[in-house]
């Protein structure tokens, strides 16, 4: 049982967003860009750990037909190691599969083996990578996949019964 809880983002919570992008990505997002993403509530759906009322982490996704895209995922970094991620991933695959989406995709860096070993855990495979996809690092991404689609999923009901 984690003692973090995953709720929906709130306007209110962009500074610790901003927080944790400026600690743990080299290209972080501004505070524009994810105000632009958290309002477009169409096709993203934003979520944060909460742990005594303090962001922990936060993942974003973004949905394209029946596909789901992996914006971003960070923890704080005092908080590394504990399953947050995890945990906010957990409730990702969960809602996307109440939706119906099929396959997840993202880009990852490739030195970035942290974070591939916790995305290759969901299903996710490498298919391909983006050259210099990190302009400012001069690094290559992974393109990886996954499919959502359980394998022992029971049939759904029927339309005649
Ligand atoms: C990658 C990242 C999101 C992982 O976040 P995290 O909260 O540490 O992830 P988790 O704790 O869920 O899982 C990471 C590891 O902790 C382990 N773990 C999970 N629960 C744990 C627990 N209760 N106690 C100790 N370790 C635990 C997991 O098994 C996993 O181990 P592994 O690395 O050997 O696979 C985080 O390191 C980060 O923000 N990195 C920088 C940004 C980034 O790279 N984002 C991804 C961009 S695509």
């Amino acid at each position: 049982m984690n003692d973090w809880t995953i709720r929906l983002v709130q306007r209110r919570d962009v500074p610790d967003l901003l927080a944790i992008e400026n600690a743990q990505f080299p290209e972080p997002w501004t505070k524009n860009m994810l105000l632009d993403e958290i309002s477009n509530v169409e096709t993203r759906r934003y979520t944060v750990a909460v742990l005594d009322g303090r962001i922990i982490g936060y993942l974003g996704v973004m949905f394209v037909l029946d596909e789901l895209h992996i914006n971003t995922l960070g923890t704080l970094p005092a908080f590394e190691g504990r399953g947050v991620a995890t945990s906010l991933m957990d409730d990702a695959w969960r809602d996307a599969k109440e939706r119906g989406v099929k396959r997840a995709t993202l880009e990852v860096a490739a030195s970035n083996h942290r974070a591939q070993r916790l995305y290759y855990r969901y299903g996710f495979k490498p298919v391909g990578v983006r050259k210099n996809y990190y302009e400012r690092i001069k690094e290559d991404a992974l393109i990886l996949w996954a499919d959502l689609v359980d394998e022992d999923a029971s049939p759904g009901p029927t339309l005649d019964a």
